[in-house]
């Protein structure tokens, strides 16, 4: 038997906690017989004392196993499963389901809403007239059959444990706890039945974990998660110090997508998904050299095939695919306007933080989680760090259904570019590369 203010006083002391003890604590309040105020205890002793590999795994795993295990055996074949870490004009997601499902992936993907600055990959595809993204089990593995790839939202009875432990989190100042934050993104990975994972690790003023150091460790933590769960895991740790792509909103981040899969992205935004892209062909083994891999991606954008699969799933899921051709037939908003540059120079720096807020109060993200969402909205860079500006030219462009919130946008839209007369150099994206045996770093 266990009794909880022992586990809370093990953990206070720096102790290392059991898998009994760890599953007896979760459990427990997933069943609403251990009290929240006992849970923030030891939430707060995890903060300060943290959890080696083993009691992380175990954490995992409890968590995994809180609710439904989703069994997606009957999609033939590897599937891969590819997770963000949440950041700024990351429409990394939307590019890569139809691209890596173009090159012979399978990809299942269950996603959650976005919350706060980052915006999520379902409610960016709502933006999409008649996509539907809460699809039957069913209709979802037909889908991923047929198609390639599927997403769907997430059931409710997905790690329960994480939907408590986040909330409880939330309001007790321990969300920036890596084992924490290990747990709580591969147990829903786990749950959510893929074969192999590959994370986009960000670190970064946008981003969940500010320093490179704490997003390596972090990504090295979930990886050898995987490992020991049976889940082959690949993790980047990406920049997200300053947006990744040029647009931030939702509607707009699908014109984004589809004029990336017609050969017309952003650098960024491209390399970022071809490296992810190679590497889940790479996992699921429908090729065996990335440069061979990378090459397939990029052919499969020049000739229209990967976007011709983003159609298809569109159709598929009950959407208009001719919004990837003709964006007037996605949601436009009332007003916009160009925010020019007062001087001459370089960009030195983005607040992508700021800007993901910014986009947030326009309408583009949700403050509380049953906040509607409007899909028309955003904001859409002209250059990225290390990019030249003009005096009088626009930094960026802002689209509202307020005048009032457009002119309060402009101005911090404004004060999230630094220009500088120096010339800048541009920041490179993905800096390392961690897999069980190995840490590259660029
Ligand atoms: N994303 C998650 O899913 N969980 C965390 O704790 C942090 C980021
Ligand atoms: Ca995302």
């Amino acid at each position: 038997m266990f009794f909880v203010p022992e586990i809370i006083e093990k953990k206070r002391n720096g102790g290392k906690l059991s898998g009994e003890e760890i599953r007896y604590l979760i459990e427990g309040y997933v069943r609403g017989e251990i009290p929240d105020y006992q849970v923030s205890a030891f939430l707060m002793a995890v903060y300060f004392r943290g959890m080696d590999e083993e009691e992380t795994t175990e954490l995992t795993m409890a968590m995994a196993r809180s609710g439904e295990m989703v069994d997606l055996s009957a999609i033939e074949g590897v599937k891969v499963d590819k997770h963000s870490s949440g950041g700024i004009a990351d429409t990394t997601t939307l590019v890569l389901l139809p691209l890596a499902a173009s090159a012979g992936v399978k990809i299942a993907k269950l996603s959650g809403r976005g919350l706060g600055h980052t915006g999520g990959t379902i409610d960016k595809l709502e933006s999409i007239p008649g996509f539907r993204t809460e699809l039957s089990k069913d209709e979802f593995v037909r889908i991923v059959n047929e198609a390639g790839a599927a997403i769907t939202g997430q059931s409710k009875d997905l790690v329960p444990a994480d939907k408590k432990l986040y909330a409880l989190r939330d309001v007790t100042a321990t969300v920036d706890s890596i084992p924490l934050i290990a747990a709580s993104i591969m147990s829903k990975k786990i749950a959510g039945g893929a074969d192999r994972i590959v994370l986009d690790v960000k670190f970064g003023g946008g981003a969940f974990m500010k320093r490179y150091e704490d997003a390596l460790e972090l990504a090295r933590i979930m990886v050898n998660i995987g490992k020991l769960a049976g889940r082959q895991t690949v993790a980047y740790v990406t920049d997200m110090d300053q947006p990744l792509g040029l647009a931030i909103g939702n509607g707009i981040e699908v014109i984004e997508a589809a004029e990336t899969l017609k050969g017309r992205g952003h650098k960024d935004l491209l390399n970022l998904c071809l490296e992810l892209g190679s590497e889940m062909m790479l996992l699921a083994g429908v090729e065996k050299d990335k440069e061979k891999a990378r090459k397939k991606l990029l052919e499969n954008i020049r000739s229209g095939k990967a976007l011709e699969k983003f159609k298809e799933i569109v159709r598929r899921q009950g959407g208009d695919p001719d919004a990837l051709e003709d964006y007037s037939l996605l949601p436009r908003a009332r007003f916009s306007r160009g925010v020019e540059a007062r001087e001459d120079g370089c960009i030195e720096k983005i607040d992508a933080l700021r800007l993901g807020l910014t986009a947030m109060k326009l309408g583009a993200g949700r403050q509380k989680k049953d906040d509607a969402i409007d899909h028309s909205v955003g904001i859409w860079l002209c250059g990225k760090v290390g990019d030249g500006v003009e005096k009088g030219k626009p930094l960026a462009v802002i689209y509202a259904n307020d005048e009032e919130k457009l002119q309060w946008a402009a101005e911090e839209v404004r004060g999230a570019f630094r220009i500088t007369r120096e010339k800048v150099e541009t920041r490179r994206v993905i800096r390392a590369r961690v897999t069980a045996e190995n840490i590259e770093e660029f």
